[in-house]
C-alpha cells in the first residue's frame, strides 16, 4: 500500500484552503495535480535546456533533443512499445485521435458505405473525430451499446462486428461512469472481424498497467495530464506498419526529409507526424511524471485508489435517493446521483465546503441522454487521495442533501 500521506508533499497544490476550507480534490479525472518532480522538470528545461530540437549544431539544442528523446523513450517503455518510433508526441488525446482520424481520412483506407464503431460510453474526443470522418467519407457510425450497469453490452457488440467495421474506437475506462472495459478481448474480436483498433486511453493512463503488444490493439490514445504531466502534452501509440501506411495529418517543419515546389518527401517515423516545434518542455515532464509513478507503482497506485472508491460508495450509500453508475469494479471515478437535486447545486455547495468534484455531462452527452439525464456529479480519485478526502466528501455530500433536499 502507498503512503498517500507522505506523497501529499509532492503536491504543493494540496496545501490551500478553497473557501476557507482545505482543499479536497477530487477531480482528477478531469485533470491531476502536478508532483514536485514534474515542475522541476519543466522549470529546469527552462533554466538549462531551451533550445528546438533537432534543428541546432550547438550544446543546448543537442541537451534540448536529447531530452525530448529521452522522453519518448520513457513512454514507449511506460506503454511497453515495441519501439519509441512508434510514440508520436502530440497536444492530448483528442489530438491523438483527430491525428488518427484525419490521417485515414485522407489515406483513403476508409470511404463510401464503410462502417466505423464506436461506444455508448464514448467521451466527444471519441465521438466527432468519427463523425467528421464519416462526413468527409460517406462512412456510417455504429454504436455498441450499454447495460444499465454502464457496461458495454458485449453480444450487441459481437453482432456489429458481422458488418465489418473498418476501425473500432472505445476507451479503456469510462471517464463519465469508471467502467473498465475488457480491452483485451475487445480488441481480438475487433481484430478477428479485420477492423483497426484505436484504444482511448486517457482515464486508463493514470491507473493501469498498459502493454500495448499484449492488447494487440492498432492505436492507443492518452493525455500526459490526466497522469500528473502538464496540460498540452500527450502521445499517440501505433503499430509501426499501421503508421507506415497512413499519410500525415499536418505539414511542415521536420515532418519531411526534402522539400521542393515540385513535391515534398516525408520523414521516417515517428517525426512525420510532428510537424512544427513542438511542446519540448511538456514532453520532457511527461517522462518525468511517468518516471515518478514508476516509482511508485502502477498498482499500488490503482490498489490505493480502488480501496478509496469502494469506500466513498459505501459511505455515500446512507444517502436517501442516491444512486451510482457505472459497474461495482469501476476505476478512477464514482459518478451517482441523488434524487431530486440537481448535479451542478450539489457540484457548487461541495466546493463551498472545500470539495472540488465534476458535475455535468462529463463530455459524454449521448450516454448521458442514453439514461434520460443531464449529467451526474463524479468523484474522481488519484494516489494523493486519503480517506480523510473520502469521510470529507461524504460528510459534505450529506450534509448539502439535507440543504438541498
Ligand atoms: N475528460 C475530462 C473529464 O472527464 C475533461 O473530466
Amino acid at each position: 500500500m502507498l503512503d498517500a500521506e507522505l506523497l501529499r508533499r509532492d503536491f504543493p497544490i494540496l496545501r490551500q484552503q478553497v473557501n476557507g476550507k482545505p482543499l479536497v480534490y477530487l477531480d482528477n479525472a478531469a485533470t491531476t495535480q502536478k508532483p514536485l518532480a514534474v515542475l522541476d522538470a519543466s522549470r529546469r528545461y527552462y533554466e538549462e535546456q531551451n533550445a528546438n530540437i533537432h534543428r541546432g549544431a550547438h550544446t543546448l539544442a543537442r541537451l534540448a533533443t536529447e531530452a525530448y528523446e529521452a522522453a519518448r523513450r520513457t513512454v514507449a517503455d511506460h506503454l511497453k512499445a515495441s519501439s519509441p518510433d512508434e510514440i508520436i508526441y502530440t497536444s492530448g488525446c483528442t489530438d491523438s485521435i483527430n491525428l488518427v482520424a484525419i490521417s485515414l481520412g485522407r489515406s483513403r483506407l476508409i470511404g463510401q458505405g464503410d462502417v466505423i464503431l464506436i461506444s455508448t460510453l464514448e467521451h466527444h474526443s471519441n465521438i466527432v473525430p468519427w463523425q467528421m470522418l464519416c462526413d468527409l467519407t460517406g462512412a456510417t457510425l455504429e454504436i455498441i451499446p450499454c447495460h444499465e450497469d454502464g457496461s458495454l453490452d458485449q453480444n450487441a457488440y459481437a453482432s456489429l462486428l458481422e458488418k465489418g467495421p473498418k476501425l473500432v474506437a472505445f476507451n479503456w475506462i469510462s471517464n463519465a461512469f469508471g467502467t473498465v472495459n475488457p480491452v483485451v478481448e475487445m480488441t481480438a474480436k475487433a481484430k478477428a472481424a479485420g477492423a483497426l483498433v484505436l484504444i482511448d486511453a486517457a482515464q486508463a493512463t493514470p491507473h493501469l498497467e498498459i502493454d500495448v503488444q499484449a492488447i494487440g490493439a492498432d492505436f492507443l490514445a492518452f493525455s500526459g495530464h490526466k497522469v500528473y504531466a502538464p496540460t498540452g502534452i500527450g502521445a499517440l501509440w501505433g503499430k509501426r506498419e499501421v503508421l507506415e501506411s497512413i499519410p500525415p495529418y499536418r505539414g511542415g517543419g521536420e515532418m519531411i526529409k526534402e522539400v521542393t515546389f515540385a513535391k515534398t518527401t516525408y520523414n521516417d517515423l515517428p517525426f512525420k507526424f510532428e510537424a512544427g516545434t513542438p511542446n519540448i518542455e511538456g514532453t520532457i515532464a511527461l517522462g518525468a511524471a511517468l518516471d515518478y509513478v514508476n516509482s511508485i507503482g502502477i498498482e499500488a497506485i490503482h490498489d490505493h485508489e480502488d480501496h478509496l472508491i469502494r469506500a466513498a460508495e459505501a459511505a455515500l450509500a446512507e444517502i436517501d435517493g442516491i444512486h451510482f453508475y457505472g459497474p461495482s469494479d469501476r476505476a478512477g471515478a464514482l459518478s451517482f446521483s441523488i434524487k431530486g437535486i440537481h448535479h451542478y447545486d450539489l457540484g457548487t455547495l461541495l466546493d463551498q465546503m472545500g470539495i472540488a468534484v465534476r458535475t455535468g455531462h462529463h463530455c459524454c452527452q449521448p450516454l448521458m441522454a442514453r439514461f434520460g439525464m443531464t449529467g451526474t456529479t463524479r468523484a474522481s480519485f488519484a494516489l494523493y487521495n486519503t480517506m480523510e478526502d473520502v469521510e470529507a466528501l461524504a460528510k459534505a455530500t450529506r450534509k448539502a442533501a439535507v440543504m438541498l433536499g
